[in-house]
């Protein structure tokens, strides 16, 4: 171990180079931290259910540690699966949104690029440092995804924004939940880039016989 002072100097210099924004502590989450402790409340009510965790839709997988290290702390150990591209939206998910569901929003002018910076090794190198090297990287497309290979599914967050991600996985999803399971679906939230989410919650909802359930503002649930 490099002496202490040696340490201060070294991090004082890195605090001042432009790469300070990766190493000072900021906000790494997308969602609010009252939407964090709503996921973590879902974990508990899952409790004593059986079946994995299931993330669709990763990014740099933040939530996903936060919610492993809540998981670890309820002492019961569960298969955890984080799906993405790892290269952010689908060219036809992002055509679908701008072809097909542009009368909701004018959609041309809107940038679908924001998670493209994503890497499945920086993923993987950030989970084994966090302690979490265990958690089930699967990379494709979530709508494809037989999800009967993780069944039983005890909670799955669904947060890939589009209309058809979305409405795939959660077909394909619900299926595999076991009682008492849940699923909470983000950005069910009109009017803005990603309503789609919304669409095909309020969809399912409606084919199901569900109540839509929509709480902090966009996290629909969906209660088994
Ligand atoms: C809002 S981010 C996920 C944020 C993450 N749950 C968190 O809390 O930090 C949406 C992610 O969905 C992924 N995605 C979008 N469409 C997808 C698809 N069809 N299949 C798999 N992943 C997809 C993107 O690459 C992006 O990383």
């Amino acid at each position: 171990m490099l002496p202490r002072r040696i340490r201060r100097a070294l991090k004082d210099l890195a605090y001042r180079t432009p790469a300070a924004r990766f190493l000072m502590p900021r906000y790494h989450y997308n969602f609010r931290p009252a939407q964090l402790g709503f996921l973590v409340s879902m974990l508990d009510e899952v409790r004593f259910v059986d079946g994995a965790v299931i993330e669709v839709g990763c990014f740099a997988c933040a939530t996903t540690i936060y919610l492993r290290e809540h998981l670890a702390d309820l002492g019961r150990r569960r298969r955890y699966l984080a799906i993405d591209t790892f290269d952010g939206f689908l060219v036809a998910d992002v055509d679908y949104e701008i072809r097909e569901r542009a009368e909701v929003t004018d959609r041309h002018s809107l940038d679908y690029t924001g998670f493209s910076i994503n890497r499945r090794s920086w993923v993987e190198r950030s989970l084994a440092l966090s302690g979490h090297g265990d958690v089930e990287l699967v990379q494709g497309d979530a709508g494809a995804l037989d999800y009967g290979q993780f069944a039983p599914i005890s909670f799955a967050l669904i947060d890939v924004d589009l209309y058809q991600p979305v409405s795939r996985a959660l077909r394909s999803i619900a299926p595999f939940m076991s009682p008492g399971g849940r699923i909470v679906v983000d950005d069910c939230l009109a009017g803005n880039i990603f309503d789609g989410a919304l669409q095909a919650y309020t969809e399912w909802c409606g084919e199901n016989a569900r109540q839509p359930e929509i709480v902090h503002g966009r996290l629909g649930v969906i209660r088994f």
